[in-house]
C-alpha cells in the first residue's frame, strides 16, 4: 500500500498516519519530521531548513526530494509507505512519479483531508507530541487519558513545535494554497484522489480512511 496524505497544516495528516502505521505496519514518511530531526542534529540539510521552517515557508524541492528518494530505498518501505506532507509542490509530485516509476511501483491512493481554515490555528497552537515516541496530542481536543502521561509509551516528557503559533500558521496556510493545493487537481486527473471529512472527530476520520483502504 503506497499512500499520500494531503491536507493543510493541522488537517490531521500526522495523526491519521500514525493510526495507519499501527494497523497496516507500513512506515510513515513525514518530511516535516525528518527535517525537524535534521535541524536537531545540526546537519547541512537542517541548517538550510531551520529558518525556512520557523518562518512557515517551504524548504527547497531538491532538498526534500533527495530525502524521500533515499528513504524509499530503505527495506521497511518494500511493503508500502505513507507519505505525510510530501509531495507539497507540483515539482515534488512529478519527482514522486519518477521515483516510483523507477522502482516499478504505483501509487495506491492520495487521501485528501478536508478541513475549514478557521479550525487550523486552533488545532496547531494546541498541539504537542510525546518527546519519546512522537505520539500526537492536543491541549483540549486530544488529551492523553492520564494528564501528563503518554498513552502509548508512558513518558512524561512532551514537546511543542517552534512553528506552531498563530502567526506562522498564516504563512504555512498561504504556502499550502499557493504551492500544495494544485496537487488536488493533479491527483484527481490521475484518478487517485479520495477525500475525507477532516472536521469530524479523529476516530471518525480514521473510519473513513479505513473504508478507502479496504477497497484498495
Ligand atoms: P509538516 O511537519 O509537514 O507540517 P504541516 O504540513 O504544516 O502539517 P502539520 O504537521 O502541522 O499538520 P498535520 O496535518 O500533521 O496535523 P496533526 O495530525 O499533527 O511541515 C513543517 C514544515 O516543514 C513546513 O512548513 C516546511 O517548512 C517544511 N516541509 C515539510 N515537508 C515539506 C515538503 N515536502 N516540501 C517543502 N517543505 C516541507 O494534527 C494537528 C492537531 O490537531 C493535533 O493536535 C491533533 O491532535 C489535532 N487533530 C487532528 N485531527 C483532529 C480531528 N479530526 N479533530 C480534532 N483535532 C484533531
Ligand atoms: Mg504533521
Ligand atoms: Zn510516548
Amino acid at each position: 500500500m503506497r499512500l499520500i496524505l494531503l491536507g493543510p497544516p493541522g488537517a490531521g495528516k500526522g495523526t491519521q498516519a500514525q493510526r495507519i502505521v499501527e494497523k497496516y505496519g507500513i512506515p510513515q514518511l513525514s518530511t516535516g519530521d525528518m527535517l525537524r530531526a535534521a535541524v536537531q542534529a545540526g546537519t547541512e540539510v537542517g541548517k538550510r531548513a531551520d529558518a525556512l521552517m520557523k518562518a512557515g515557508k517551504l524548504v527547497p524541492d531538491e532538498v526534500v526530494n533527495a530525502i524521500i528518494s533515499e528513504r524509499l530505498d530503505q527495506p521497511d518501505c518494500a511493503k508500502g509507505f505513507i507519505l505525510d506532507g510530501f509531495p507539497r509542490t507540483l515539482v515534488q509530485a512529478d519527482a514522486t512519479e519518477a521515483m516510483l516509476k523507477d522502482k516499478g511501483l504505483e501509487l495506491s491512493s492520495v487521501i485528501q483531508i478536508v478541513v475549514d481554515d478557521g479550525i487550523l490555528a486552533h488545532r496547531v497552537s494546541g498541539r504537542y507530541t510525546c518527546a519519546n515516541c512522537g505520539a500526537g496530542y492536543h491541549d483540549t481536543d486530544n488529551k492523553p487519558s492520564v494528564e501528563g502521561v503518554c498513552d502509548r509509551c508512558g513518558s512524561t516528557h512532551f514537546k511543542r513545535r517552534p512553528d506552531d503559533n498563530a502567526e506562522t500558521v498564516v504563512t504555512r496556510l498561504q504556502a499550502y494554497y499557493k504551492e500544495t493545493s494544485p496537487l488536488i487537481g493533479y491527483y484527481y486527473a490521475k484518478g487517485k484522489l479520495k477525500s475525507v471529512d477532516g472536521m469530524a472527530d479523529i476516530d471518525h476520520v480514521t473510519g473513513e480512511i479505513e473504508a478507502i483502504l479496504s477497497k484498495l
